[in-house]
């Protein structure tokens, strides 16, 4: 085989005159005459012309590269010579061409049924693509984004190894670590009955770690969870996972805050500024979410107190609910020109849309600089010149309301903001607005089942100082858990753990685990807590939605060499897939699925 000399990015009109080997996949193929044949061999690095001249070339290999076709993989060796006809601007090789003067076909390839063109795979369908995965990948777009992937990969490891910590492997086949989804669980062979989870984060293995006295930990780990796929989420995704000891959360938030700092100057050259913080309840009373979207304003204050002076039933029936958070409210947000910008067909949709998140509907009205226009206008009427304060309206505002348990209508009026800010185009696309949220409350409650759940998971310290609240009002206890936030979308999260066997415990107890599930699932963290277990706090951040904001996709198949489809699936693989009986039996599984009709 010809041994490569360069890449298809390399030559310049320096090199004219030397002779050189390259090798790849013909890329385009253009016959001028039986005489003159033009190919742009391609690799990962671009693209160089390559000239087969009957006048200068070998006549056999002239003959052979007429037979050559797009995607065949050849070796070529060649004399670069600055280009007759011009350069082409569009590559960055453009000033030369390589004149072959021997030739070497690797492989034929069939006709493509897709062709690695960024241009042609935006008109295709994902799925075609997801199916030939082997050629998609090598459209320049979707090596761009392997590249940036494995830098931020290698940057990320440069990082935190120059800072000390140790990169552990933890094991793929443990037991379930609750991270609140479904696991993949794996039969054991070996135990009949028995099965293994998959691991949806090594969370346990990272504070036993701790105990073990590695004091500084990352992995840059796969993680499995078994939920159903979502544009920025993938049942298997990597995180950046890493655990310390003897710290506390501000010691996290500065490391993970100048790590991600650092990351964004490296990879876009971008200054992101001191990461800003707030707290859960800000987050949720102003945005509506516990990951706010900072790029646009449209700020939500709560009205109750105003809409209770009101005679509208609808805000009466709110207030009057009541939920774990307490009674129910009433909220708003104004946009500013809104009466100019927002048409009736919005506004109308609106009222529909937001029953999705159990609202009954968007009371909204205009503002005309003393009072509000007729319809919820004439409601809001005792309460006009409170409400324009409040909330701030100028004349041709349109302000939103919702109004529920606290519950419903945060989250509605929270949904909607981030609505009317895509619909309005308010949103700077090019700001990297990056927030931590910290002070989250310990547990929500699962009404169904009148009993806590771990808002973060249940290994989560409480905030130093409410540790009492665990006892007398779990509820309102405040966690040392924290979130980064970018844009609106959650890039990482972790907390301070618990340490003390006993306050693992009481947690256990209060999400309504008994002393023997809690001993069954996790009585050898119980057993680990008792044996010198240092403070110790973490953080995850999930690598593919990072990789997403830097190469800009809002796809998170974009940024996974072979990811799942939305049904889970991997199409060129053609996973998953049946097993035999015999693997099956081996395995002690039988399947509860009806025979298969012949
Ligand atoms: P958490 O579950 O918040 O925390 O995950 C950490 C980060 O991982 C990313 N992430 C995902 N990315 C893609 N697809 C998914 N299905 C997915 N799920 C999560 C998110 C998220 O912020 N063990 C804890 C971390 C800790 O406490 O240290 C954990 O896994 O960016």
């Amino acid at each position: 085989m010809l041994k490569r000399t360069h890449t298809c990015n390399d030559l310049r009109t320096a090199d004219d005159g030397s002779t050189v080997v390259l090798a790849g996949w013909v890329n385009t193929y253009r016959e001028h005459s039986k005489a003159l044949v033009f190919i742009d061999l391609r690799d990962r690095r671009g693209l160089t012309q390559i000239v087969f001249d009957v006048a200068e070339s070998p006549a056999a290999i002239v003959e052979i590269a007429q037979g050559l076709r797009r995607e065949d993989v050849i070796a070529i060796r060649g004399i670069v010579r600055v280009r007759g006809g011009g350069a082409n601007p569009k590559l960055d090789t453009g000033e030369i061409e390589v004149l072959a003067t021997e030739l070497e076909v690797l492989n034929k390839a069939e006709t493509p049924p897709i062709l690695p063109d960024d241009q042609e795979a935006e008109k295709m369908g994902e799925e075609v693509r997801l199916r030939n995965r082997y050629i998609d990948l090598r459209r320049p777009k979707m090596q761009g984004i392997l590249e940036t992937r494995s830098k931020i990969a290698q940057f990320t490891r440069a990082y935190f190894h120059q800072r000390d910590f140790l990169e552990i492997e933890t094991p793929l086949l443990i037991k379930s670590t609750p991270e609140g989804a479904r696991d993949f669980v794996v039969p054991s062979r070996l135990e009949a009955g028995a099965w293994y989870a998959l691991p949806q984060s090594p969370q346990l293995f990272k504070q036993i770690l701790m105990i073990a006295g590695c004091d500084r930990y990352i992995q840059i780990p796969k993680c499995l969870r078994d939920e159903d796929p979502r544009a920025d989420r993938q049942a298997e995704f990597t995180q950046i996972d890493l655990e310390m000891s003897f710290i506390d959360q501000e010691d996290v938030l500065d490391t993970m805050g100048e790590f991600a700092v650092e990351l964004w100057k490296e990879t876009l050259g971008v200054d992101v500024g001191e990461i800003p913080r707030m707290t859960w309840h800000e987050s949720m009373e102003t945005y509506g979410i516990d990951r706010p979207d900072l790029r646009f304003g449209l700020e939500i204050s709560d009205i109750s107190d105003l809409a209770a002076k009101t005679d509208f039933k609808v805000f009466h029936a709110a207030l009057e609910k009541t939920s774990p958070m307490g009674s129910g409210v009433v909220k708003a947000f104004r946009v500013p020109g809104g009466a100019a910008k927002l048409t009736r067909k919005l506004t109308d949709g609106y009222s529909d849309w937001i029953k999705t998140f159990g609202a009954g509907g968007v009371p909204t009205t205009k503002c005309t600089g003393d009072g509000f226009e007729s319809g919820v206008g004439r409601f809001v009427e005792p309460i006009a010149a409170e409400l324009i304060e409040r909330l701030g309206c100028e004349a041709g505002d349109t302000v939103f309301f919702t109004a529920d348990t606290w519950e419903v209508a945060t989250k509605a009026i929270g949904e909607l903001r981030i609505k009317v800010g895509r619909d309005l185009d308010l949103i700077d696309k090019s700001a990297w607005k990056f927030v931590w949220v910290v002070d989250f409350p310990m547990f929500e409650l699962d009404e169904a089942n009148n009993r806590w759940v771990a808002l973060h998971h249940p290994f989560t310290a409480p905030k130093p100082g409410q540790e009492g609240l665990l006892e007398t009002d779990p509820g309102h206890c405040i966690s040392a858990g924290y979130d980064l936030v970018v844009n609106g979308s959650e890039i990482g999260g972790g907390s301070i753990r618990i340490h003390q066997p006993k306050v693992q415990q009481k947690v256990f107890d209060l999400i309504g685990l008994s002393p023997e599930e809690a001993d069954a699932k996790f009585g050898f963290l119980l057993r680990a807590l008792k044996h010198g277990a240092p403070p110790h706090g973490g953080i995850a951040f999930g690598l593919d939605r990072l990789v997403m904001h830097i190469v800009g996709t809002d796809n998170i198949r974009d940024v996974i060499a072979f990811p799942k489809t939305q049904s889970g699936a991997d199409l060129m693989i053609e996973a998953p897939s049946q097993i035999d009986d015999a693997q099956l039996a081996e395995l002690h599984v039988r399947s509860t699925l009806p025979a298969p009709t012949a």
